[in-house]
Order: structure tokens, then sequence, then C-alpha cells
């Protein structure tokens, strides 16, 4: 049952997007490129910016602005797709959620756990959906993964090696806990789609090697335990020349009737009996649209039809809450649990939050653990 505002439109929905840096101009593609969505406006800080991205994909008759709500209004859009950076994706989700209108948004959902679970609330206050793309959940051969993976019994231990050495110039080089916070998201979420399990806690070390170009540590190793008993360890490097892995990574995926590996492109490799005792093969799967092209059909097929994506903001708060508490664990040398990650984050969103409505809807959850496990329910129904 839907928890969220559809619409029964017909035709193409019409879509806003909001932001048009080096991500947006990806994002212009995936929309002109879906016969089911339509842009007609392009929102950034910088104009000058949004209309470049314009004249660059030869697209003219999509309306320019620096609001949201004004270039939504002024279009008659059915919703948004926020392709800012962290720091405004808490602001510009409100403001269109509370203009009616419901939101796909890049990852990460916000800045910290606690901007994420305000977003959870003000999702509810709003009665609009809000959607975390998680790109990399949509790869067909993950989807052959996790097929897999359901096959090999009790799982023990996932591995992920990352390993690239890009020089992107900018703000990354700069940032702190670089590794962790921009880019370990997608292997620490997309262990959750493998799995369906969330991790109940942490430990993890951060490092810069000494010939690394970044500022601050853009190494890692993490290793997360999950209620079952299976380990899921996480080892990678931003400054790793040679033998680089694919930007999924490489995964190895060892459970009681074998192992199946994927090296983040191909079909996985799979060495495993089945139930049966038969030897296990890679099951076909029907080939659907990958990274941005499938988030935004998963949400476009949501706003039509109330069933409740995976990347539904209440569903994506561990993913984040994974990183919070790597990094916390990393900064403090000690293990750290999922779970006071969250509650600390609720305290301090309850705190900080300046919306009576959205505030009311915090403090009516008591607390955000079970709030979360009830909604995420709703995806897999
Ligand atoms: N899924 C992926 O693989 C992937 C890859 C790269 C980036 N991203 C994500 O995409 C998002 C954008 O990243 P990017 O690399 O395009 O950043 P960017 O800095 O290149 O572009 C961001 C744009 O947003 C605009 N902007 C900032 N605040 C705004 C506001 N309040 N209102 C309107 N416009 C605003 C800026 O002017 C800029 O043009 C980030 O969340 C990032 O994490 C995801």
């Amino acid at each position: 049952m839907s928890t969220f505002a559809t619409t029964d439109t017909p035709g193409r929905l019409r879509l806003v997007q909001v932001g048009a840096g080096g991500m947006g101009k990806a994002w212009i593609e995936a929309i002109t490129a879906n016969p089911d969505v339509e842009l007609v406006g392009l929102v950034d800080l910088n104009t000058d910016t949004a209309h470049a991205a314009l004249a660059e994909k030869g697209l003219a008759g999509v309306l320019v602005g620096t609001s949201v709500s004004d270039v939504a209004a002024a279009t008659g859009a059915h919703a948004v797709v926020n392709v800012t950076v962290p720091v405004a994706h808490h602001p510009v989700n409100v403001e269109a959620m509370f203009a009616g209108l419901p939101v796909l948004c890049e990852k990460p959902a916000a800045p910290t756990v606690a901007e994420a679970l305000s977003l959870a609330a003000s999702a509810e206050a709003s009665g609009q959906l809000l959607m975390i793309s998680q790109s990399r959940r949509y790869f067909n051969s993950l989807t052959q993964l996790k097929a897999v993976t359901g096959e090999l019994g009790e799982i023990g231990v996932i591995t992920t090696e990352f390993f690239k050495a890009p020089h992107f110039g900018g703000f990354r080089e700069d940032m702190d806990h670089v590794l962790l916070v921009d880019m370990a998201i997608h292997p620490f979420d997309a262990v959750r789609h493998l799995t369906g399990q969330d991790p109940v806690s942490v430990y993890c070390e951060e490092f810069n090697p000494a010939w690394s170009w970044y500022k601050a540590d853009a190494a890692a190793t993490a290793i997360f335990e999950f209620s079952s008993g299976l380990r899921y360890v996480y080892s990678g490097s931003w400054c790793a020349d040679g033998q680089e892995t694919s930007w999924n990574g490489q995964w190895r995926v060892n459970g009681e009737r074998g192992t199946a590996r994927w090296d983040g492109e191909q079909a996985p490799v799979v060495d495993a009996v089945d139930a049966a005792g038969g030897k296990l093969g890679v099951p076909a799967v029907a080939a659907g649209p990958e990274q941005i092209a499938g988030s935004l059909a998963e949400f476009v097929s949501a706003i039509r039809t109330g069933k409740v994506p995976d990347g539904e903001i209440h569903a994506n708060v561990h993913s984040l809450a994974m990183v919070e508490a790597a990094v916390l664990s990393a900064e403090t040398g000690q293990r750290v649990r999922i779970d006071d990650v969250l509650t600390a984050a609720y305290e301090q969103a309850l705190v900080a939050e300046k919306n009576a409505e959205v505030k009311a809807v915090l403090a009516a959850w008591g607390s955000p653990l079970g709030r979360l496990a009830c909604r995420a329910e709703a995806i897999s129904r």
C-alpha cells in the first residue's frame, strides 16, 4: 500500500532538475533518454551553469531559475530530481516536498544521519515520496549476484576490494574522510541490497598512504558485523595505482554451499552447489536499465503505482549510518554500534528541527529504530 501521494497524470511526467554540475549533466542525459519523463525546468544557484549544461546537450524550452518551488510552479512539474551538492540536499528536498512534489535525490541523503532522519520525517509530514538514488544498486550483474547469494545458504563472509587511482582535482582532494564519505556508501548500500540485512556494528581504520595526493585519509578498511554472524569486510584506497578494480570493486560472497565472485561489471563466477547438491549456475535476469537510468525508472514507477521503491528515505538511512559509524570508529579506535549512531542522530534531529510539523512527526516516533524497520518492511511487500 502506498505511503505517499501518487499521480495518474496521463503522458510523460514533467520533471524539474536541481543542480547542473558534473553529475547534473549525466542526469539531464538520463532524463532526456527516458520516454516516460520530460525535463521542463533546470534550477541552479548559478544560472550560467544551467544554461551552459542545456546548450551542451542541445536542449531548448527548459525553464531555468534559482528556486525549485518557483520553477516547479511555473512549469506545472510533477516531480523533482535533486543533483545538488550534499549540503543542499536537505533544504532543496524539504522545499520541494512541502511544495507538493515527490523527489528523487542523489546520494548521500544528507551530510549527517540526523539530517536524513529529518528528511524521513519531512516525507511523512508532507505525504510525498523521497527516494535516494543509490545508482550502484542498478547493475544487471549485481542482480545476478543477489540471486546467487540467495542460493548459497547461510552467508559467512562478504568482501569488497576497491582500488582506484583517480585524480579528481577540486573538493575531493581536500575533504576529510574522502573515501568513506564520498564513495564507500555505494558498496555499503550494495551489501544491504545483496543480503537484505542491516549490519549491527563496525570497526574501521582509515589512513593516508605516504604517496597519497589527497589531503586526508584516502584509504580505509572496515569490518561490519551482522546479527546473523555475517561479516562484511571492505578494503579500499583511492590512491592505488596498478591493477585497479572496477568502480563497483571486486566482490566475494562465501556461504555454506560455496562461493561467488563478482568483478563489479561482468556476470558473477560461481563455485557452489545448490540445495539439492547439484552445481549451482548463474541465473539469467531480465536486463533492466542500469545506474541512474535504473533509479529514475524505479522512481517513475513508484509515483505511478505507489509501490515503495528500494531507495525510499526511511530504508536508505541505514546506508548513511554505516558511513557515519565507520567514520566514528576510525576517529575513536572503537567498535561502533549502528543503533547507537541512529539513536544519537535522532536526539540531535529532535533538538535541531525548526519545522513544527516535522518535529511533531519525529517526536511521535519515540525512537528511530522501530520506525525505520517498519518502513523498510513496506519495501519488501
Ligand atoms: N551516483 C554517483 O555515482 C555519483 C557520482 C558523482 C556525484 N554524485 C552525487 O551527485 C551530487 C552532485 O555532485 P556533482 O559532482 O554534480 O557536484 P557539482 O559541484 O559538480 O554540482 C553541483 C551543482 O549544484 C548546484 N547547487 C548547489 N547548491 C544548490 C542549491 N541550493 N540550489 C540549486 N543548485 C545548487 C551548484 O551550483 C552546482 O552547479 C552529489 O550528491 C554527489 O554525491 C553521485
